[in-house]
């Protein structure tokens, strides 16, 4: 007989080879306390229906509890035939307590067994890449609140455009990942629906007592549909567009801070921790962490299109395509907790310079400022915008700025134009002019950070 625990229909010896392509547990056995968990909880509702007596429920119970500790002091050794987590698990089971580790699969398959321990893995994950990405926000929001005063030219096209506070710019930011965290906990809500009690395909046999091991191992729900129940992997799906689309946030802001930390901008420098230098210039300092996070984005777009693709052919319902689910969520999970962490300390511990910011304020970004100035006299916006291109003109003309036109130059250009254009050339005065909810003036920079801040001091 055959020593794999499906091995009763089997004469003949599996392919070594195979047997090594088949296996999981190299990967899988980061499942293991999951695995333990759905295990004693279904110990205990085998019980709950007379399955096994309470004395064998608490032996399967105290030996599960000494195979977590294996591996939880890296002392689990890894046999030939542990072909994945679950394999492994019941095999050392059975060393601690005998033939009553046969009873605890009653009723249970592999196939809801890995859907059960999965949620609950990524669950439990996706809560501490929750509290990284509130951290990051929280940084954004430390830093836009302490350098307020601080103005910088804004940018459409990366062309000036105009003048804005740099905690606007990080507040940008602030808003994207507090929109991730936001998709992340609705990502959560629907991770935490229970598969267990739906067996291979067709359901328990037992009347295995599905809304006790759902509140056991912490899901809101119970699946409806055990075909559903055993082949459904769409939460793996939506973390790794989640991922995706974080990394995204990273990524440009990311490409932001190279090009500001770059010698032609030199809004920002990074701090030693996060930069790196070159063997042969010894005057280099790169933005290695800002590169990398940038780089890394690729890698889990990739294992996103990766999934999806081997998840669309699949049949109904558990078929070993499914084994593959893992590693790239794996990869994600790590990359996106790396990647959220070393976003935090980079925004943490860089170093502005106000004063290249305002160096590269130039009066053409006020020009939209000129437009709203005669709409403030009672001029249609269309015609404001025609006089004030005339007056970039005029000045580029001139190899001067539209701050040294004279009043009548202005004149020339429309009649509304009177002595107080002057008070025009204020870049403060721009960004304070901007106050509508949403704006970039003072107050209503203040007021995002208000509203941040209120987000994070929830729950
Ligand atoms: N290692 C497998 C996986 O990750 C467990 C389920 C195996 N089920 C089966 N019917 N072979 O998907």
């Amino acid at each position: 007989m055959s020593a794999k625990l499906w091995g009763g229909r089997f004469t003949g010896k599996t392919d070594e080879l195979m047997d090594a392509f088949n296996a999981s547990i190299h990967f899988d056995k980061r499942l293991y306390e999951a695995d333990i968990l759905g295990s004693k909880a279904y110990a205990k509702a085998l019980a709950k229906r007379g399955i096994i007596t309470s004395e064998e429920q608490a032996s399967l119970v105290d030996g599960l509890e000494k195979v977590r500790l294996e591996w939880q002091t890296n002392t689990f050794v890894i046999q030939p035939g542990d072909e994945d987590i679950h394999t492994a698990n019941e095999r050392r089971l059975g060393e601690f307590v005998g033939s009553v580790a046969g009873k605890l699969h009653t009723g249970r398959s592999r196939n809801d067994q890995v859907a059960t321990d999965f949620r609950i893995w990524v669950r439990e994950e996706s809560k501490k890449i929750l509290t990284h990405v509130k951290q990051l926000v929280g940084v954004a929001v430390e830093r836009a609140e302490r350098e307020i005063d601080v103005l910088m030219p804004g940018y459409t096209h990366l062309q000036r455009a105009q003048p804005i506070r740099w905690s606007h710019w990080l507040l940008s930011y602030a808003w994207s990942w507090q929109a991730d965290a936001q998709r992340l906990e609705q990502i959560i809500d629907r991770i935490n629906v229970l598969p267990l009690g739906s067996g291979a395909l067709a359901g328990n046999p037992f009347n295995i007592d599905r809304e006790f091991l759902a509140n056991e191992l912490g899901f809101k729900g119970v699946m409806q549909n055990s075909l559903y129940g055993v082949s459904d992997r769409d939460f793996v799906a939506e973390l790794l567009f989640w991922a995706s689309l974080t990394m995204v946030h990273i990524s440009r802001f990311s490409e932001d801070l190279i090009i500001y930390s770059s010698g032609e901008f030199g809004f920002v420098t990074l701090a030693d921790a996060y930069s790196t230098g070159s063997s042969l210039m010894p005057q280099k300092k790169n933005p290695d962490s800002c590169e990398l996070l940038r780089g890394k984005s690729g890698r889990v777009f990739g294992q996103l299109s990766g999934f999806l693709m081997t998840y669309k052919g699949i049949p109904s319902t558990y078929n070993k395509d499914l084994q593959e689910d893992k590693e790239p969520l794996f990869d994600a999970v790590d990359t996106l907790s790396g990647s959220l962490q070393i976003t935090a300390g980079v925004l943490s511990t860089l170093t502005i310079h106000p004063e290249n910011m305002k160096k590269n304020l130039s009066i053409d970004m006020l020009a939209t400022d000129v437009a709203e100035y005669l709409v403030r006299k009672g001029v249609p916006f269309r015609e404001t915008h025609h006089v004030a291109g005339a007056a970039v003109r005029t000045a580029e003309e001139r190899n001067t700025t539209m701050a040294n036109l004279s009043l009548s130059d202005f004149q020339q250009l429309h009649a509304a134009f009177d002595s107080d254009i002057t008070e025009i050339w204020d870049f403060e005065k721009s960004i304070e002019n901007r106050s509508s909810l949403g704006g970039t003036s003072k107050a209503t920079v203040l007021e995002q950070v208000h509203k941040l801040k209120q987000w994070l001091s929830e729950k």
